[in-house]
């Protein structure tokens, strides 16, 4: 199950969680963040009817984070927060539950099915932080999270943080802390490997030439990031998270404690990614060990990452 901001990098991810042979996308759940609430969810219905996934409900989550006022990033994503394509209105409508409901729901049954559900937040966590507050026993029979947001050493919406848990960082800090109570084992896919995956200039001239809906989708919201940074290549973003899914091998992670800082005049929003020691004498530390252990996503190999996207995108032509 994915959770979108849709967003140009989330269409993509969708667009490979919707197609990818190897993933099964029970569920797509929306929360405001790159674009308003209303924005992110027509774009989420565009992209799963557009390659034929009306089997997947789509819950409408919070339009606001949980503290502070909505900033997006239309200044990235387009006015329309998918690269204004111009596409026509989707004929789907959301699921009638709520985000938190469907989530709720999607978890309790793949673990009843005894498939405990992966879920990839790929946006604000403020649906998640409220999933895990209204129905933590629920949310204690998630498999695995794997999130886009943070970074070990590189930041994007401000000089400390990353967009993601910028945008609510209380969210982010109650699904950490949420993950450790309840053993829920984390994976952060943040900047430190999110720009690494790059579709080149050549790529989408290719995926333009195939005769499908999801390419030219994909060739579409790619090579607006193209003229958008006036560059050749331009990250597949998000999608990079659901990718991982697929060849884990692609990616390097370690284990380590990971804090989101809620204060601090420059800091707030940054992930603080412990990578000390804790087996010397850190006892000085009035902090003490951080109780969410996270893996962390350190080195990539973007190319195979990609390739996997461009593959899925590209269907059997590619
Ligand atoms: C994250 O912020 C958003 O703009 C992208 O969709 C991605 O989830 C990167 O910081
Ligand atoms: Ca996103």
């Amino acid at each position: 199950m994915l959770d979108v901001d849709t967003g140009v990098d989330d269409a993509c991810a969708l667009l490979l969680a919707a197609l990818h042979p190897g993933l099964d996308l029970r569920a797509v759940s929306c929360v405001g963040g790159n674009a308003p609430l209303v924005d992110v969810v027509r774009n989420t219905l565009t992209v799963l009817g557009l390659v034929g996934r009306r089997d997947v409900p789509v819950g409408v989550g919070a339009a606001r984070p949980l503290l502070e006022d909505p900033v997006d990033a239309r200044h990235v994503h387009g006015s329309d927060g998918m690269a204004d394509l111009g596409l026509p209105v989707p004929l789907l409508e959301p699921d009638p539950r709520l985000a938190v409901e469907l989530l709720r729901d999607t978890v309790a049954a793949a673990a009843d099915a005894g498939t405990p559900l992966t879920l990839v937040p790929l946006a604000p966590m403020t649906n998640i932080a409220l999933f895990a507050r209204l129905y933590p026993a629920v949310f204690a029979r998630i498999g695995r999270i794997v999130f886009m947001g943070g970074g070990a050493n590189v930041s994007n919406a401000t000089a400390a943080a990353e967009f993601n848990v910028f945008h609510d960082p209380e969210a982010a800090a109650i699904v950490l802390d949420a993950c450790a109570v309840h053993g829920v084992a984390a994976t952060m896919y943040g900047l430190d490997v999110f720009y690494d995956p790059l579709v080149t200039d050549e790529h989408v001239a290719r995926l333009r030439e195939i005769d499908s809906a999801a390419a030219q989708l994909g060739a579409a919201l790619v090579s607006f990031h193209h003229r958008r940074f006036a560059s050749g290549g331009a990250t597949i973003g998000d999608a990079g998270a659901v990718a991982m899914l697929v060849c884990p091998d692609a990616v390097r992670t370690e284990r380590l404690p990971v804090r989101v800082e809620l204060t601090g005049s420059f800091t707030r929003g940054r992930t603080i990614v412990d990578r000390r020691d804790w087996t010397g004498d850190l006892a000085h530390d009035p902090h003490g060990l951080a109780p969410a252990q996270v893996d962390v996503a350190l080195e990539i190999n973007g190319p195979w990452i990609a390739d996997v996207w461009l593959r899925t995108v590209g269907g059997e032509d590619w």
